[in-house]
């Protein structure tokens, strides 16, 4: 391109792109759009429900129109078809848990990027030394804002797995690493004959029980109590792992692939999905941030791509493996016994 046709606009809005970023958080934070999902009303009307400060909202709801997350008609603000559906906290299909904690937590810490970059450590509240989970679990109110967040960033994908899966040929799963319980809930709605299961962390069973008790699978869904580097994974046909080897790193991942390929009978298989990365590593940027991201949350963490994904698993001795696209940034890896 000419010298003279450069402009730096794209890298203006990059630069600038957490302004925006920060504006949509504090809306969801706010309660702005399931306040909206009531009926559209008036600025005035909007600013004293939200108990802003009268110098700051006219520009906080006209950013957020500009920015397509509202829409405004005379005085009167609405949701737009998205922000209605998607951020809505009183609808099941409200998936602001991923960016309620993006706001409460990653937003923080990710100031310290650049430390984290320099010194290879996380940047979270790992930082005082402890251990990731056990931290974020140590305080109830973040326990449950974590699980439903993961809910949040895996429903997307659990629906394209429950759709793409020959989950016909099989009986039984269990998700490993299940958090809430989003991901075997969509897969259990989706194929009646299956009876399965979510493993995790003892402090996760009442917020898995109470999800999977609400969405109507109660009967077919049960929750197994452990650690997956202390204890053997549940025998099963299928092992579904969403976002658990991404936290992780190269040992320990070979180490659960093993692990569930132990347990597997032969035909069995695993499925791992994440933000994968695309082979060439030069396009799914989500992907790429998401890797930087377990930079700043765990002590060896980082995502990957199918390739490298397939060649673990054919190394602990799966025979077949397969990479399919999910939604957005997402896919999975299949590895059969
Ligand atoms: C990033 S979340 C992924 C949740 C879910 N699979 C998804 O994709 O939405 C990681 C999960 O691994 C669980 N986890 C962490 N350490 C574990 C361990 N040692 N044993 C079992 N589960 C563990 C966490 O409690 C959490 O639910």
């Amino acid at each position: 391109m000419a010298k003279g046709r450069l402009t730096p606009a794209k890298i203006m809005q990059l630069g600038t792109g957490f302004w925006g970023s920060k504006t949509l958080l504090s809306a969801i934070e706010l309660g702005l759009f399931t306040e909206l999902a009531k009926g559209p009303i008036d600025g005035a009307a909007l600013t004293k429900r939200l108990q802003l400060h009268p110098r700051s909202a006219r520009d906080f709801f006209d950013a957020l129109v500009a920015l397509g997350m509202l829409k405004r008609t005379g005085s009167r603000y609405a949701n737009t078809a998205e922000t209605s559906l998607f951020l809505d906290r009183a609808k099941a299909s409200y998936v602001g848990g991923i960016l309620e904690m993006c706001n409460a937590r990653l937003y923080r810490f990710w100031g310290s990027l650049t430390e984290g970059l320099r010194t290879g450590k996380a940047q979270n509240e790992v930082k005082t030394g402890e251990d990731f989970f056990g931290t974020l679990y140590a305080d109830p109110q973040r326990l449950e804002g974590f699980l439903k967040a993961m809910t949040g960033l895996s429903i997307g994908p659990a629906q394209v797995i429950a759709k793409k899966f020959p989950w016909k040929k099989y009986r039984t799963f269990v998700d490993v690493g299940c958090a809430q319980g989003g991901v075997a809930v969509e897969i259990a709605l989706a194929h009646k004959h299956l009876m399965g299961g979510g493993m995790d962390l003892p402090v996760v069973q009442p917020v898995f029980e109470a999800y999977v008790k609400a969405r109507g699978v109660a009967q077919r869904l049960r929750f197994h109590s452990g650690s997956f580097f202390k204890d053997p994974l549940p025998k099963c046909d299928v092992i579904v792992m969403g976002h658990i080897l991404h936290d992780w790193n190269l040992e320990e991942k070979i180490m659960l692939l093993r692990k569930a390929y132990d347990v597997l009978p032969p035909g069995g298989a695993v499925i791992i999905h994440e933000a994968l990365i695309d082979d060439a590593r030069k396009q799914n940027a989500f992907g790429l941030l998401m890797s930087l991201n377990m930079l700043i949350e765990t002590h060896g963490g980082f995502d990957f791509t199918g390739a490298d994904c397939r060649k673990w698993m054919k190394d602990v001795g799966f025979k077949r493996t397969q990479v399919a696209r999910l939604i957005g940034p997402d896919g999975m890896v299949v590895g059969y016994k």
